[in-house]
């Protein structure tokens, strides 16, 4: 099963109910929204507050990547406002153990996030306390970036590491995906898919999401 899930920081952010709207009626999964503190990443992005407002607007669960520093913080918040899934840096926390288990305590889904270069081995502990785990293939901080090619071997070896490890843990991918890699990436064992500029940066955004689908619809043969 594939999910797809739009990211609106591409987003024209004067027009963010559109944008929403817009994906949802092509077929998007969920809506990823891009949490940045300043401090964990130079960026400043969205707060609670919008999380509030989208929830009005959407029926669809609502992705937060909290890309901020001391996210036991930030979980509260989020939670109260509505996030359906929340995922934490495991390069931002002492304490992930902890912060998921608040997360799950709330019933949202809790999902652990890699960048680049932080090692598969980092989730040894703590992968059978998560729902998803999120790789980053970009370092965070912008959209637009171009896809680390590495990604692919990676994504392959956490999928034999859940599966060893009799899990069914879902592996969500973020940064650079487009329409060209999408499919090697369903073949990888992505299963949610992140995309910001592939999507709003697209000339008709609803169709990039229906193309994602129908590659997506391939793969999981329906
Ligand atoms: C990057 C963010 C991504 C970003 C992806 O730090 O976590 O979610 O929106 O953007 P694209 O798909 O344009 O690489
Ligand atoms: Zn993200």
């Amino acid at each position: 099963m594939i999910l797809i899930a739009p990211s609106l920081l591409s987003a024209d952010f004067t027009r963010i109910a559109d944008a929403v709207r817009t994906v949802e009626k092509a077929g998007a999964d969920l809506i990823h929204v891009d949490v940045m503190d300043g401090h964990f990443v130079p960026a400043l992005t969205f707060g609670p507050g919008l999380v509030a407002a989208l929830k009005k607007i959407t029926s669809l669960p609502l992705d937060v990547h909290l890309m901020v520093d001391n996210p036991a913080d930030m979980i509260p918040p989020f939670v109260e406002s509505g996030a359906d899934w929340v995922s934490i840096h495991v390069e931002a926390t002492p304490h992930l153990h902890r912060d998921l288990a608040s997360i799950r305590a709330a019933s949202r889904k809790a999902g652990v996030v890699l960048n680049p270069a932080t090692p598969l081995s980092a989730l040894e502990a703590i992968l059978p306390e998560a729902d998803f785990i999120l790789l980053m293939t970009v370092n965070p901080g912008k959209g637009s970036q171009p896809f680390i090619e590495a990604s692919h071997e990676r994504i392959r070896r956490l999928q034999g590491m859940i599966r060893d490890r009799g899990l069914s843990t879902l592996i969500e991918i973020d940064g650079g995906i487009n329409l060209k890699n999408f499919e090697r990436l369903c073949r990888d064992g992505a299963q949610v898919f992140v995309a910001g500029n592939a999507v709003f940066g697209a000339p008709d955004p609803a169709e990039a999401v229906r193309t994602m689908r129908e590659i997506a619809a391939r793969k999981d043969g329906r």
